[in-house]
C-alpha cells in the first residue's frame, strides 16, 4: 500500500475528516452537479485514507445500482437492491460497516484485495439515491471515527450536490 507520508491532512481522524468536508465544499463552489462532485469526492478520500484500495459511488438507476465515478480496479457494473453490501445498505438505508467482506453472506467481490468495506446510503428528498462505497485490504478497518466522519461528508453532499438527471 502506498505511502500517505507526504499527505496534507491530520492524522486524528476527526480532524482529516473536518478538514476533508472543507475541502470538498471549496470544490463543489465552483460547480456542484453530483457527477463532478461525486468524481472529485472518490478522488479526495482515496487520496487522504490510509488502507483504502477502492472508493467510489453507484447510483440508484432503473432499480438497481450503477456503478458511477470512482477509484481503484474496474468493479462491477450492476448490484440489485438487496445484494452485496452496497445493495443491503440501500434496501436496510443504513451505513454498512463490515469488518471482514468475507463473512458477509453475500458480498460481491470485485478487487480480490479487498477484505474490509464501509457503505453509506445517500439521500434525495428522503430516497436513498446513490451509495458511498470505501474498500479496505485491512480487516476492520473502518471505525466509528471513520463512520462519523463519512456521514457527516455524506450529509455535507446530500445538502449541497445538484442531483439534477442522476435519477435515469
Ligand atoms: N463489495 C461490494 C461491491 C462493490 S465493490 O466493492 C467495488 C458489495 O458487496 O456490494
Amino acid at each position: 500500500m502506498e505511502e500517505k507520508s507526504s499527505s496534507i491532512y491530520p492524522k486524528e481522524k476527526d480532524k482529516m475528516y473536518a478538514l476533508l468536508v472543507k475541502q470538498m465544499e471549496g470544490l463543489m463552489e465552483a460547480e456542484n452537479h453530483w457527477l463532478a462532485a461525486f468524481s472529485n469526492a472518490s478522488a479526495v478520500l482515496k487520496g487522504a485514507l490510509e488502507e483504502v484500495n477502492w472508493v467510489g459511488f453507484y447510483v440508484m438507476n432503473q432499480g438497481s445500482l450503477l456503478l458511477g465515478p470512482f477509484q481503484g480496479n474496474i468493479a462491477c457494473v450492476r448490484i440489485a437492491v438487496g445484494s452485496g453490501v452496497c445493495g443491503g445498505a440501500v434496501q436496510k438505508d443504513e451505513i454498512l460497516m463490515i469488518d471482514n467482506v468475507h463473512d458477509f453472506e453475500g458480498h460481491i467481490p470485485c478487487d480480490c484485495a479487498s477484505n474490509a468495506e464501509i457503505v453509506l446510503p445517500i439521500h434525495l428528498n428522503g430516497e436513498v439515491i446513490a451509495v458511498l462505497d470505501i474498500d479496505s485490504p485491512q480487516f476492520k478497518r473502518f471505525d466509528l471515527k471513520d463512520k462519523n466522519g463519512l456521514e457527516s461528508l455524506v450529509k455535507m453532499l446530500e445538502n449541497k450536490i445538484n442531483f439534477n438527471g442522476i435519477t435515469g
